[in-house]
């Protein structure tokens, strides 16, 4: 088997030739909501169906299709990158990063991870968008489980100190003055949390709870690429405001705050 940094450098030659785009500048990952909102930052002049890239696996959830668009945004060649795959669908954690392994080898220097996320601050409602200050990673696992990477790479004990780009927060919030910050956690999923978990992460310093991100975001990272997270609040997390939770909610949600969540990328885009 080829090891997933050469699978990623395959995948991205293969991006290259289909897109005619031989470095971009920025990967945007499309969470819940983010994809209808995409569409306000104009036309692609390229779009993939990403299973066809080598390591692409087609993903199972409804409103995550699996494609890359491309476009000139700002000055910047963007790839936006819709149909995420997730733990919770049987997929390993390399499987998980792949895409941004591959935007990053396509020559991305700063990846920006979009979800949507339940809430735990009774503050910040459904609707808001959070900026991802930093994450506690619960799902077990890691991008960099497994052989060390190779030759050329950084080592797999990859520092996370300064996980979510200081600077590119600070850029959003100057672009953008009214958005939170919080920390984000990753759960496996693909169950919602019982009251109690919520509880929990609440104790633990979390914000946000999702079954996203949170391998991308440490893969990017490795990879030397600066990292901006971007979570739609779609729900209150479980028990945070009563009432139960369901999956057709967060999309709804999504749709429901897909014009705002444009009009942030294009405000955002400017200043990555
Ligand atoms: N929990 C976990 N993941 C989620 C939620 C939630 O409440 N909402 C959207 N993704």
């Amino acid at each position: 088997m080829t090891n997933p940094y050469e699978l990623a450098q395959l995948a991205a030659n293969e991006l290259r030739n289909l897109s005619g785009v031989d470095a971009y500048d920025v990967a945007v990952v499309l969470g819940s909501g983010w994809k209808e909102g995409a569409g306000a930052l104009g036309e692609p002049f390229n779009v993939i169906p990403s299973a066809s890239l080598s390591g692409f696996i087609a993903p199972t959830v409804a409103g995550h299709s699996g494609q890359i668009f491309s476009l000139d945004f700002a000055g910047k060649k963007v790839a936006l990158v819709s149909g995420r795959v997730h733990l919770y669908e049987g997929h390993r954690a390399d499987q998980v990063v792949h895409p941004v392994r591959t935007l990053i080898a396509a020559g991305a220097s700063t990846v920006v991870l979009t979800n949507a996320a339940g809430g735990l601050d009774p503050s910040i409602g459904p609707g808001h968008v959070v900026v991802i200050r930093d994450q506690i990673n619960l799902t077990g696992t890691s991008p960099m489980e497994g052989p060390a990477p190779p030759e050329g790479y950084g080592s797999r004990f990859v520092d996370l100190t300064d996980l979510y780009s200081a600077d590119l927060r600070s850029a959003v919030h100057g672009a953008v003055t009214d958005l939170a910050d919080g920390v984000y956690l990753g759960l496996r999923g693909p169950h919602y949390e019982t009251p109690a978990e919520i509880e929990m992460a609440r104790v633990m310093g979390a914000t946000l709870v999702g079954m996203s991100t949170v391998l991308e975001a440490i893969a990017a990272r490795h990879l030397n690429a600066g990292v901006l997270g971007l979570s739609l609040v779609s729900n209150y997390a479980a028990g945070v405001a009563g009432g139960a939770l369901n999956h057709a909610e967060v999309l709804e949600a999504g749709q429901a705050a897909a014009a705002s969540l444009g009009a942030l990328l294009s405000r955002v885009l400017p200043v990555l």
